[in-house]
């Protein structure tokens, strides 16, 4: 257990986050803040109130000032907007940026050693975004993105997956590194098969935004945050998808891209690099173009 884990951006995606945080007691103290008043505050008491059924000791708390975040150990960043059908995640870019920007500030003011876990979309520009006016070093700012895409494609069993590229469309899911209790899964299912299903988790929170109409998935997405907080919190060294600032590993620089990251207690602390095909190392090549283009139409 930390002390202090705030979450910034008490929409879905932030409230369910704290939820989650408060029930696997990661921390003393879950912060929730928004710039809506009473919002936060309403929901923390709610949560917190949760507690004596629930059985968790981590005091929830909402607020609007920045002072009740200070000196977190990790801050989550949910605040933003959220897409709405027919939008994609680059749709959000300069609302976002702007948003992402004014947190960042109060983050680097008030807790100036906090590690940043990014969800607000889109994320690998948002993560840069945040990392450019914290002036944190990457060991310091990670972006949720591969363990939700792996999720919707992976068991709760016995599938491993590995997902690498951008946040979004250009994704590059690893069939080769898919296996079921150890079997690749190419000699389980045949290529369409395959192709058939990651492309379902490619356009997981189309799907999911298409049936919500008035926003976009917030459990899996939460859920995702809290397990690459657990990893940190307990130093457990796992190796998860993030998005994390590429000093040219995979032969890439001066971007967040999604790419296998050991989590401690210290934040990112190793990169794997991974043998790719040619065929995979031109698709992430392509993801990584994409985001290029997209932190380019920053204003
Ligand atoms: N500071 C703090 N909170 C803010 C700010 C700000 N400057 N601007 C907006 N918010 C808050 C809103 O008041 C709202 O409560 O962010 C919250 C966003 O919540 P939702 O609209 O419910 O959106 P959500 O589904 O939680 O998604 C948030 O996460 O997954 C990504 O793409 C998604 O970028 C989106 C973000």
């Amino acid at each position: 257990m930390v002390n202090k884990i705030s979450v910034v951006g008490g929409g879905n995606v932030g409230a369910t986050c704290a939820q989650g945080l408060a029930l696997k007691e990661l921390a003393r103290e879950v912060v929730l803040i928004d710039i809506l008043e009473g919002v936060p505050q309403g929901k923390g008491l709610d949560q917190w109130e949760s507690a004596p059924i629930e059985g968790f000791d981590s005091r929830v708390r909402g607020t609007n000032s920045y002072d009740d975040t200070a000196n977190s150990d990790i801050i989550v960043v949910t605040a933003g907007i959220a897409r709405k059908p027919g939008m994609s995640r680059e749709d959000l870019l300069n609302t976002n940026a702007g948003i992402v920007r004014q947190v960042s500030e109060n983050i680097k003011r008030t807790s100036p050693n906090a590690i940043v876990i990014m969800v607000s979309n889109p994320l690998d520009v948002m993560a840069h975004v945040c990392m450019q006016v914290t002036g944190f070093p990457r060991e310091r700012v990670i972006g949720m993105a591969g363990v939700l895409d792996t999720a919707r494609y992976r068991s709760v069993e016995d599938i491993q997956a590995l997902v690498l590229g951008g946040h979004g469309d250009t994704m590059v899911p690893l069939a080769s590194y898919t296996t079921v209790s150890g079997i690749p899964l190419a000699q389980l299912m045949k290529k369409d098969r395959i192709e058939a299903l990651v492309d379902r988790a490619r356009n997981g929170g189309a799907e999911i935004v298409a049936l919500l109409k008035t926003g976009s998935a917030y459990y899996a997405p939460a859920a995702a945050a809290v397990q690459m907080a657990e990893a940190i919190v307990k130093d457990k060294k796992r190796i998860l998808p993030c998005s994390a600032w590429l000093q040219g590993e995979f032969g890439m620089k001066d971007l967040f891209l999604g790419v296998p990251c050991k989590l401690g207690r210290d934040g990112l602390m190793e990169i794997i690099e991974v043998e790719l095909t040619g065929e995979e190392r031109a698709a992430l090549q392509k993801s990584a173009d994409a985001v290029t283009e997209t932190m380019a139409l920053l204003k």
